[in-house]
């Protein structure tokens, strides 16, 4: 099997919307600008288990253009948009496995498969390659230099496998840079959770209480744009330091048990398990909207909530599924509790994609240039490459800012000067 995708006649719509994307991801276009030129990643060969999306094409294409030959598969069954699969494979030549709605074995194929290309360098959003690698393909990890992990749960997954003893390979968290997680994760996920629900469900959010479960950075971005939408924002958090943010942010924060009595729409953004369940779906208002935004479909507990249905309607909209419950009561969950900012909307825009993939793109010529002298240990960004991203971020958005005099700068590294 060198790819497989849904249909390749969806070729040209992908082309045109990756090229659409590129328009708002000028760091990465400079990236591969001096990729093309200096070809840092020369016959590598990278495997790549990312969101199939425009700015992930974006990506690949820059890996591709530094020098590297490049696989890549979906890193969620659902979050595939197949035009741009479609695209990689006709005018990129990137082979790619992924198709929107897979089912799980047909998911495990194509991670397979990107691993049969024998990678030298990974990139994961949620670990599943790596994960797969230490599990089912441990003679193949002391061939690998290094790996990125795209987001918090994965690296969170690692850090644990890092701490059991068990981690083989070096991983760069691109997660945990600053022009990551402060852009991607709270401005990012703030604008496309909105975005799935509203496109899922075509609600009115003004007026509305919008549960936000979590108030790590995704869950401010997301309470933060429903506000802006009009709602009224409910949080409900287990670390008390987030609550009192969110209590001194301005939200009404309460156990979920207590949010699910006035809840019209929930969010749940924590990278746990359970986070919705039995209990909360007994008292929710008929017609309440649950979806998630965390990485894994693990924050609902639909087992729970299809127990307590008499019946199921699937697609009462596309990506809406009703319970019914034996009470009468209805809720509505969006995207089958899998990320409804991927699986019914597209993402987070191109321009917030643009420093986290930037990021990535930078760890990855790091990786190959540190050959053989990362230990399999979870390591930072370089905080080097985090400052040009962001002085060239700043200045394609025609930002200037001030610079410290040398007066100013001997007053940082005194001690002397006091009242
Ligand atoms: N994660 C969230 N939004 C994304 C996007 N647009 N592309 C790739 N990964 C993403």
């Amino acid at each position: 099997m060198k790819h497989h995708i849904k249909d390749p006649a969806l070729a040209a719509q992908g082309k045109k919307r990756i090229e659409w994307a590129d328009r708002d991801m000028p760091v990465l276009s400079e990236i591969r600008r001096r990729f093309a030129s200096d070809q840092p990643l020369a016959g590598i060969r990278i495997g790549a288990c990312l969101h199939v999306t425009t700015e992930t094409a974006n990506l690949m294409r820059t890996l591709k253009a530094g020098g590297a030959s490049v696989t890549l598969c979906a890193s969620n069954p659902l979050s595939t948009q197949d035009d741009v699969a479609a695209s990689l494979v006709a005018h990129y030549d990137i082979p790619t496995f992924a198709i929107k709605g897979e089912q799980t074995p047909t998911y495990y194929r194509h991670l397979n498969a990107v691993l049969d290309t024998k990678p030298q360098v990974t990139m994961d959003d949620g670990a599943d390659l790596i994960t797969l690698l230490h599990k089912a393909r441990r003679a193949q990890a002391k061939t690998v230099l290094g790996s990125m992990e795209e987001t918090t749960t994965g690296v969170i997954r690692l850090k644990a496998l890092e701490k059991a003893g068990r981690l083989k390979i070096p991983i760069i968290a691109v997660n945990d840079a600053q022009t990551k997680h402060l852009f991607d994760n709270r401005y990012g996920t703030g604008q496309s959770t909105v975005d799935g629900i509203i496109r899922a469900t075509d609600v009115l959010l003004a007026g509305r209480t919008v549960v936000a479960a979590g108030y790590g950075w995704c869950g401010k971005g997301f309470a933060m744009r429903a506000r802006g939408m009009g709602a009224n924002v409910i949080v409900t958090e287990v670390d008390p330091i987030k609550a009192i943010e969110a209590v001194m942010d301005g939200f009404r924060v309460m156990p979920m048990q207590q949010a699910v009595r006035h809840g019209d729409v929930f969010c749940t953004l924590t990278g746990d398990i359970d986070v919705l369940r039995r209990e909360h779906f007994v008292a929710m208002k008929d017609g309440a909207i649950v979806c998630n935004s965390g990485h894994f479909d693990v924050e609902i507990n639909l087992k729970d909530l299809a127990k307590l249905a008499k019946t199921v309607r699937r697609g009462v909209r596309q990506f809406v599924d009703e319970y019914r419950l034996k009470d009468g009561r209805k809720i509505f969950v969006i995207a089958e509790g899998r990320l409804v900012n991927l699986a019914a909307a597209t993402g987070h825009p191109a321009s917030v994609m643009d420093m986290s993939f930037a990021t990535q793109a930078l760890a990855t010529e790091y990786v190959v240039q540190q050959q053989g002298k990362l230990s399999p240990q979870v390591h930072p960004v370089p905080q080097q490459l985090e400052e040009w991203i962001a002085v060239l971020k700043l200045k394609t958005m025609g930002v200037g800012i001030d610079t410290l005099t040398p007066k100013q700068k001997k007053y940082l590294s005194s001690w002397q000067v006091g009242t």
